[in-house]
């Protein structure tokens, strides 16, 4: 095996490139995250899905767009050793939700509302905000053709970001409209921009004639008067398409959701059509997107489906818990109601069995454990006991074993106050904790 590790790695096995882990107690709050969202998916009654991380590289090819960045340079494709077929480490997971879905026909008789979270891969150039391996959560409304899903959907995250008190986040807003209109705007683009070829780069050149629409999209500050001179494609849309947008737009407003026009708002994959939207900051330099969506009508029938309307989103969770650490929310974490300081080992039967009744009541328990044999000095353990952050030390001392009991020592409110209770009373005990919930933001 290690001759086919690179000679760097062969001494210390060390994570990919852009690849992070999550260790606590930074995982914690990734916890902490999960659970918020869960419980706001359910209020917006979004089921949850789970496809697989590897998918066809032809799903990602015909779905994401074959002239995307994504599928020109930051799949992570492989071949199948049995049948040489091509596989793909998912780069984004709408492909293959609704590959899914074509697949066991979810859309039959009504749409669906789901949700997923999950690792995705995209190999790109890693930096603060931008990595290899990230975590997006995402949501995917099936078979609905109405502009109130498109609303709902961006209610839902700005209900997140206001629920998890995310401050400064603004919602920019376009529409693509129909492929028609598209169709009429690129020939336009392609003649507008063809008569300033000198003054475009090189990857807008390529992208003249294959994806114009992708040159509003530039970063490059010398052509942004020239994209900005460009014919918009709001100016290319029939009635229907702008009163789909409208109706968005009314529906936000109804909502007190503020949002921003961005003509320039075209996003990276191809199979977008009418609204598409994204909620981006500052306060994360260039990695600024938490999240990115819009409506995808066209994307079943692309993937061999029955034509069905869908609109969905997907937001990057490394983005959101850094903007979380940025404007000082990162002090989430478990709440232990207890340390258990245990005297000697002979009292290990006892404590243990005591400590599993309390469990089976809902009280979160750390037991006294060391790194040698034994178990450490009353000291140690008391000292350890202090930096858990618990409510409380349970002490299983000697002398209280021999009556049958336990102290009890405050470690937070009222300090070292100590109370000795008889085992029989613990259960009575630990009703009265009335357990915060497991994972609470921390103020
Ligand atoms: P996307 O804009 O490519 O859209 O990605 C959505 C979000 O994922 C971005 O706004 C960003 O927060 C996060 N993200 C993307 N790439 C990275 C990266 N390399 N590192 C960290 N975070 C990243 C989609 O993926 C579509 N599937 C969204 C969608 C769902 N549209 C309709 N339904």
């Amino acid at each position: 095996m290690s001759q086919e590790l690179p000679p760097s790695r062969m001494d210390k096995l060390v994570a990919v490139k852009g690849m992070n882990d999550v260790l606590p107690p930074d995982s914690a709050r990734w916890e902490w995250l999960e659970e918020r969202v869960r419980t706001l998916m359910t209020r917006y009654a979004y089921s949850n899905i789970r496809t697989p991380i590897v998918e066809p590289t032809a799903l990602f090819v015909r779905g994401t767009g074959e002239s995307t960045d994504i599928v020109e340079k930051e799949m992570y494709s492989f071949e199948d050793k049995l049948n040489g077929e091509s596989l793909t480490l998912r780069p984004e997971n709408t492909p293959g939700v609704v590959r899914a879905a074509i697949e066991h026909n979810l859309t039959y008789g009504g749409g669906r509302r789901l949700y997923y979270m999950g690792p995705m891969f995209r190999h790109e150039r890693p930096q603060r905000g931008r990595y290899r391996q990230f975590y997006q959560l995402g949501a995917e409304a099936l078979g609905f053709p109405g502009p109130e899903l498109d609303a709902e959907l961006i209610l839902l995250v700005h209900n997140l970001f206001a629920d998890l008190g995310l401050r400064n986040v603004r919602v920019e807003l376009n529409s693509l409209g129909l492929p028609e209109e598209r169709q009429r705007h690129r020939q336009a683009l392609i003649g507008y921009f063809s008569q300033h070829l000198e003054a475009l780069d090189g990857e807008a050149r390529r992208r003249l004639h294959s994806n114009p629409l992708r040159i509003l999209d530039t970063k490059n500050p010398a052509m942004l008067s020239l994209v900005q001179g460009a014919p918009q494609l709001l100016d290319y849309l029939g009635d229907d398409s702008l009163l789909h947008f409208e109706t968005v737009k009314t529906l936000l407003a109804a909502c007190n959701v503020r949002w921003e026009i961005n003509p320039r708002l075209v996003r990276g994959l191809d199979y977008y059509s009418h609204t598409v939207f994204e909620f981006a900051t500052d306060e994360l330099g260039a990695q600024g997107a938490l999240c990115g969506g819009g409506r995808y009508d066209g994307l079943f029938e692309a993937l061999g489906g029955r034509s069905t309307p869908a609109v969905g989103w997907g937001m990057g969770l490394e983005r959101v818990l850094e903007l979380l650490k940025t404007q000082g929310q990162d002090n989430v974490g478990p709440s232990l109601d207890v340390y258990a300081v245990i005297a000697e080992p002979s009292i290990l039967p006892h404590a243990m069995s005591a400590l599993q009744a309390l469990r089976a009541l809902g009280v979160s328990i750390q037991m006294n454990a060391a790194q040698s044999h034994g178990l450490g000095s009353m000291k140690s353990q008391f000292k350890k006991a202090d930096a858990s952050g618990a409510r409380f030390a349970l002490v299983f001392g000697v002398d209280e074993m021999q009556n049958k009991a336990v102290a009890v020592k405050s470690l937070r409110d009222g300090k070292g106050e100590q109370v000795v209770r008889s085992l029989t009373d613990l259960p009575d005990w630990a009703l009265t904790l009335q357990s915060p919930p497991n994972l609470q933001p921390g103020k």
